[in-house]
């Protein structure tokens, strides 16, 4: 693995965005930077870490590992459905074809948990029993896996700081958000895609608590799968060997995703308003290393990238060839 002086040494070249002439328009998310080429995308993933809708600083080798991640789950799954992905010539960028999103975010969950207000625990903890329109029986515990994996829709939040509204399944035929049939082929498919991605991260060591996915229609209006899948920023990650001992003591499991860094920012009192603390350089080379950590262990492949010379000239150079 990198060791943490190289990644200390990398902070200052951690990749905030990627802006070139002649490729057009940049347009960004919270996370990525893309430039549109008709029918298809160059999607570059940056080092930008998001939290509470809000990025928070960056995390060198963040956007390689969420990209190669990608990378290596489209293609542990195009058996099931067809992606997006049509191939990555940089560990920070992918091609992909463009989609019509559809207008729904696919939550998937084994385990009932989190803090928000979109999360199942939270409301389940508040007394509620049908969520998201689907029973839940009493007496269940916080991080407990539920004896079946649950699909808990959101509308997508439109334009940056856009919120995720949950829905339910009925509400999204009623309201024509996506064809009946179309649904069902989409619950299939995520269900599906838990699956396999359960099974690949228990030989990891890991549980996927929960997960999001995002499909689209292509140019001849077949579903596929877009957006990322199975990264420490669209999914929960636990430790699967302390998991039952920390749920015995009460105590929440180990986090091997975004939690982590959610959690420092709580401990500062940071909860999406007003000025967010500045993360300290220690925590930064460990948030960086988690993530590689999990990247090597999910793919049992190291975590190979060129420290020798800065990553925004490597980008760069992987985009002039595409010019
Ligand atoms: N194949 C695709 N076609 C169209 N849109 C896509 C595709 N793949 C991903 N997207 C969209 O591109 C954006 C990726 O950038 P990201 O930084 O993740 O944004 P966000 O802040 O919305 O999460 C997301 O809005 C995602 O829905
Ligand atoms: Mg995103």
């Amino acid at each position: 693995m990198i060791d943490k002086k190289t990644i200390a040494k990398n902070i200052p070249n951690a990749i905030k965005t990627v802006k070139v002439k002649g490729l057009g328009k940049k347009e960004s998310g919270k996370v990525r930077d893309w430039y549109s080429k008709g029918s298809f995308r160059i999607l570059i993933a940056t080092d930008r870490i998001s939290a509470f809708d809000k990025v928070l600083g960056l995390i060198p080798f963040r956007g390689a590992v969420l990209n190669m991640l990608s990378q290596f789950w489209f293609e542990k799954t195009r058996d099931i459905i067809p992606n997006h992905m049509i191939g990555v010539v940089d560990p920070n960028i992918m091609l992909i074809s463009e989609a019509k999103a559809l207008p729904v975010e696919v939550v998937v969950r084994g385990y009932i948990t989190g803090v928000t207000s979109t999360s199942l625990w939270k409301r389940y903890s508040e007394g509620e029993r049908v969520i998201y329109g689907i029973k839940f029986p009493d007496g269940l515990k916080r991080h407990q896996k539920l004896k079946s994996p649950v699909i808990t829709p959101t509308t997508r939040g439109t334009g940056a700081g856009g919120h995720d509204e949950p829905i339910t399944k009925e509400e999204i035929i009623r309201q024509k958000l996506i064809p009946a049939a179309i649904w069902r082929q989409v619950e299939k498919v995520a269900y599906a895609l838990f699956d396999r991605g359960t099974k690949i991260a228990s030989s990891a060591g890991f549980i996927l608590a929960d997960t999001k996915y995002e499909f689209g229609l292509d140019r001849k209006g077949r579903l596929i799968l877009i957006d990322e899948i199975h990264t420490p920023d669209s999914s929960r990650f636990w430790l699967k060997e302390s998991y039952y001992q920390k749920m015995k003591k009460g105590e929440d499991p180990e986090n091997y995703d975004k939690e982590y860094m959610r959690l420092w920012f709580v401990k500062e009192g940071y909860a999406g308003r007003g000025k967010a603390p500045q993360m300290p350089e220690s925590l930064i080379v460990k948030i960086s290393q988690r993530y590689i950590e999990v990247y090597e262990k999910l793919t049992a492949e190291k975590f190979e990238i060129d420290t020798t010379k800065p990553q925004l000239t490597r980008i760069l150079e992987s985009l002039s060839k595409l010019i």
